[in-house]
């Protein structure tokens, strides 16, 4: 309604919200270095972390560091090591969802959850009431409530974050939370060290930092480490599982792309196998869909973490002040008349073919999901590696269909706009009926499953 730069006053600080990803890659890509910090964060980025993680980390030379530390174990060459994991444990997923179906959720939470712990720790998930994801998870949903706008004072009036403790509970509390937080962190990183000492290790994020701790103790501390790790779970879990589900709720909803990509699939790999990576470059239609399931409903609605710019600056005519908030508003961004057209139906197409009445994406990737410029998610290759092998092994082993009531035979009704509120959105549950293709792709799922768990033996 207001065009694709917005400003909303917060008092006298503005936040401007991008609803065009041409604006967005013009000032977040193209000006990285202008607005590529993070607005403050006294609760749960300075009282919480003491900005030691990267996701609040104000643009400087810790966050350079830690960033560096991000790409050297998620380069491309990192993340081929990490396949073999995520293959394994998309073996697990697919026999989990032949066994018990109506919890597919749940499986694919575990899946994500399973594949970050792997490369973050060296040590597998087997199941959701695992202590450390229970852990893990309990504190990001009490980070999630530091977020919320409002629910702190001290967001507006960082003054009180000086008010002594004894005076302040919710200080208390948030700082309390605080040390069982890093105690946890420390304590995850500290196993993998323990296991390293005592003999083989399998690779992974950690025991990649340790070897560099070792070679050199002033590169980076053990809390850097710990953190490090830390934010790599908080961050890659949830973000791929509801991705994952997005896809699904798209499949039931518009079986005729499951049917088209399962043609695919079908002519490049057979139905004797699953796909696996060698396949890729021979199923663009898959590829267009995971881009489309990206693009139709994003993870994180309003961009992730906002940006914040560290000097004053101009933009057609528009003075944005040094310190403004930008949120690229991916909602708006991705459902953009001007560069998709039916923005809500699910077209893979729209990536394989010119789409005649729209400009073309100004980002090479088709979309925006991953973010921009140098806060660009950096765990972006793990997570399309991830979500290839496990949607393509769905398409290729079941049929996804609306869930039909047996006593009735009435089929649900799906709206695709119920999604959960919050930082990270997915859809709100919903039924759907998932079942193998063939007898013969039943039988392929339970002995590539074996060997999967053969592999995935060394993370237990
Ligand atoms: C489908 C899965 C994922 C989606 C949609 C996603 C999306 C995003 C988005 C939108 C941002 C904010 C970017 C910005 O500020 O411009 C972000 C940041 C981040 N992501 Fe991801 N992400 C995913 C998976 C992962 C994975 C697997 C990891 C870890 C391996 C990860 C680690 C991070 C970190 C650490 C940041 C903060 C970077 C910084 O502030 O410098 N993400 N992600």
């Amino acid at each position: 309604m207001y065009g694709s730069l917005v400003t909303v006053w917060t008092g006298r600080r503005p936040t401007i919200v991008i609803g065009d990803p041409k604006v967005a890659c013009d000032l977040l890509d193209r000006r990285s270095a202008i607005y590529s910090s993070r607005p403050r964060f006294v609760v749960m980025g300075e009282l919480f972390t003491n900005n030691d993680s990267l996701l609040t980390m104000p643009h400087g030379d810790k966050w350079r560091k830690t960033r560096k530390i991000f790409h050297s174990g998620l380069l491309r060459r990192a993340c081929e090591t990490y396949k073999p994991i995520q293959e394994a444990e998309s073996q697990r997923l697919a026999r989990d969802l032949l066994e018990r179906p109506a919890d597919f959720g749940r499986h694919l939470e575990r899946y994500a959850a399973s594949v970050m712990v792997c490369v973050a720790y060296g040590r597998r998930v087997d199941d959701l009431d695992d202590s450390i994801v229970r852990r893990i998870y309990e504190r990001m949903r009490y980070m999630s409530t530091l977020n919320v706008p409002g629910a702190f004072w001290a967001e507006s009036f960082p003054l009180l974050k000086r008010v002594p403790d004894c005076l302040a509970r919710w200080k208390r509390e948030v700082k309390q939370r605080a040390e069982a937080s890093s105690t946890l962190l420390m304590e995850l990183a500290q196993q993998v060290h323990d296991r390293m000492q005592a003999g083989e290790t399998p690779a992974s994020f950690t025991k990649n930092l340790w070897e560099k701790y070792e070679a050199d103790p002033t590169e980076l501390t053990p809390r850097e480490i710990a953190y490090a790790t830390g934010s790599l779970f908080g961050a890659g879990s949830d973000t791929s599982s509801a991705t994952l589900m997005s896809f699904i709720l798209a499949m039931t909803c518009f079986p005729h792309v499951a049917r088209k990509a399962q043609a695919e699939i079908d002519s490049v790999v057979g139905r004797g196998r699953a796909p696996t990576w060698s396949d890729e470059p021979s199923l663009p239609y898959c590829a267009a869909v995971i881009k489309e399931t990206l693009r139709w409903r994003p993870v994180a609605v309003m961009g992730g973490t906002p940006h914040a710019s560290i000097k004053d600056d101009y933009y057609e005519g528009h003075f944005i002040p040094k310190g403004t908030t930008i949120l690229g508003n991916l909602w708006a961004i991705h459902h953009n008349s001007k560069y998709f057209k039916d923005s809500h139906e699910f077209i893979p197409e729209r990536y394989l073919e010119v789409q005649e009445g729209t400009e073309p994406y100004p980002h090479r990737d088709g979309h925006s999901a991953f973010g921009w410029g140098r806060r660009i998610c950096p765990g972006k290759l793990l997570a399309e590696n991830s979500l290839f092998i496990s949607i393509t092994r769905i398409l290729w082993g079941f049929n996804i269909e609306k869930h039909v009531d047996p006593a009735t035979g009435v089929e649900d009704v799906y709206n695709t706009f119920a999604y959960t509120d919050g930082f990270n959105s997915k859809p709100q549950p919903f039924r759907c009926c998932i079942t193998p293709r063939s007898a013969q792709i039943r039988d392929t799922i339970e002995h590539e499953a074996k060997l999967g768990e053969k592999f995935l033996e060394r993370y237990s």
